[in-house]
Parts: C-alpha cells; sequence; structure tokens
C-alpha cells in the first residue's frame, strides 16, 4: 500500500510508484487480470450517482486495469475516457474493452493532456493516481502539472473526484496551490472488509466531513479506521464566486 509522511516527503514511500517503467512491468506481468485500488465501484456508487449524472463526459485519470470503468458502463455511464501513462496496461485494455463503445483507452501523462480541448469534460476520476505521482520524484511539481491539467479540461462546474489515502493536510494545500477555485466536500470511508467495532451504519459514511477554514479535518473529528480512504469532491467554481467562503482558497491557509 502507498502512504507518504504527513509532510508529503514520502520518507515511506516507494519510489517505484511514480515510475511509469514500475507500472509497465507490473502489468506485464498482471496480464489480463484486473485490480482495483482502495475501493471497487459498487462502494464509490452512491457518491458517483449523486454528483455526477449518467451523462457526463468522464475521464478516468491512471485508469489502470481497474474495473472501475466498466462497471459504471454496466450502471448506465454512456462516455468515459480512459487515460494511463502505461502503453502496456491501455494496449491490454483497449483489446479487453473493444467491445463496449462507451469506453475509450489513451496512452497519456496526466500531466500533460494537451491532446484534451479547455473545458471538454464534465468529470475527472482520480483513483489513485495523485497518490502515486506523490511518490515519485518532483512530486510537487507533478502534482501541480496534473491539477493544473484538471482544471483546465474541466467545464465551469465540472467534478474533479479524488479517492486518495491522502487526509486534508496533504491533499488541499496541493489542490490550492493551481489557478482554479475549488468547492470542496470531503467524505472519509473505511477501507474495504473493515469491521466497525460498533457495528454502525454505513450510512453515515455518506455524511460530508466539514473541512476547517484552514483546509484541515475538524479537531474533535475521529477517524474510526486509520486506513480510511478519503473522497474529496473538487467542484471547479466560476471566478465570479470568488469570496464566497464556501470556497477552498489557498489564502485561508
Ligand atoms: C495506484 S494505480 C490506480 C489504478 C486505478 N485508477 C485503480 O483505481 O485501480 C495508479 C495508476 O496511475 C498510472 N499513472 C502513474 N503516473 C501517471 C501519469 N503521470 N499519468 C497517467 N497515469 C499515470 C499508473 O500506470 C497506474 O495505472
Amino acid at each position: 500500500m502507498m502512504s507518504e509522511s504527513s509532510a508529503s516527503s514520502c520518507s515511506q514511500c516507494s519510489y517505484t510508484y511514480g515510475d511509469p517503467v514500475y507500472w509497465d512491468a507490473r502489468y506485464l506481468e498482471e496480464g489480463l487480470s484486473s485490480f482495483d485500488w482502495y475501493q471497487r465501484y459498487s462502494a464509490l456508487r452512491p457518491f458517483l450517482r449523486e454528483f455526477l449524472p449518467l451523462s457526463s463526459r468522464v475521464l478516468m485519470l491512471g485508469c489502470g486495469n481497474a474495473l472501475m470503468s466498466e462497471d459504471m458502463v454496466k450502471d448506465g455511464y454512456v462516455n468515459i475516457v480512459n487515460i494511463d501513462i502505461s502503453s502496456v496496461v491501455i494496449e491490454i485494455m483497449r483489446r479487453k474493452c473493444a467491445h463496449i463503445p462507451q469506453l475509450e483507452y489513451m496512452k497519456m501523462d496526466a500531466r500533460d493532456m494537451s491532446f484534451f480541448q479547455d473545458e471538454s469534460f464534465h468529470c475527472v476520476i482520480d483513483k489513485g493516481t495523485l497518490d502515486t505521482l506523490m511518490c515519485g520524484t518532483n512530486a510537487p511539481l507533478s502534482a501541480f502539472q496534473m491539477l493544473e491539467e484538471v482544471s483546465r479540461i474541466l467545464k465551469p462546474g465540472g467534478t474533479y473526484m479524488l479517492i486518495t489515502y491522502g487526509d486534508p493536510s496533504v491533499r488541499v494545500p496541493h489542490l490550492n496551490k493551481i489557478g482554479c477555485k475549488w468547492k470542496i466536500m470531503l467524505y472519509v470511508i473505511p477501507r474495504p472488509g473493515y469491521q466497525a467495532v460498533d457495528g454502525c451504519s454505513s450510512s453515515k459514511y455518506m455524511e460530508p466531513v466539514p473541512l476547517t477554514n484552514k483546509g484541515l479535518l475538524p479537531e474533535d473529528f475521529v477517524l474510526e479506521d486509520p486506513d480510511s480512504h478519503y473522497i474529496y469532491i473538487c467542484k471547479k467554481m466560476n471566478e465570479s464566486l470568488e469570496g464566497d467562503p464556501s470556497v477552498a482558497d489557498a489564502a485561508t491557509l
């Protein structure tokens, strides 16, 4: 599992995750098998169905060999472009999904998506790809380049859905570094298979966790599962909404 220190210095991080050569070798070895990092679509479905209309044009950033996009199509999504830096996995997925017209696969570096026009997607989904860049060399620069590209290709009002192990102290600063204003809603869900001690209902994970005005978790927030995953629903705001206190702003950090 990837992890990084709270200062984003990647002290416990495997640098190989940030290296495309690692991913090509891994996908060659995995062949036709599939693997979803962190969470499967079934667990994320309530968030997608609430925030992303089925007709959305979706970009899956760093798709890997996850089943996520195929599961989304089975659920009614109609237009998903999948990109990955690994030519190996793109070739495998292109062949595997050739019979699914709703899915397109392209080899691309998320830090340079100049192939796509400005404001051409309703939604960008990132499950584990920013985390991967955070494990590479020049991590802050890579994160900046990728997030700038994400904000450029999103339509105004569009959504960047970030699924990550990174808590707000290590993710919100990166989101705020680029020129874009985001309205951020945060959800925290336990890892798959986690048994809640009090056996409480999973519906509580559908409650957003309010961020402080410094973009942090509230002081009294209790992290039930230490290996929880964070879902950031980042809505790209219009310039005219500057000054809205609910909009995350680097100036408050
Ligand atoms: C942790 S895996 C997540 C895969 C998939 N999203 C999932 O949820 O299972 C990260 C993926 O990001 C891809 N990746 C790494 N750096 C990338 C970059 N600069 N641009 C695009 N994809 C990248 C890797 O090849 C890998 O498939």
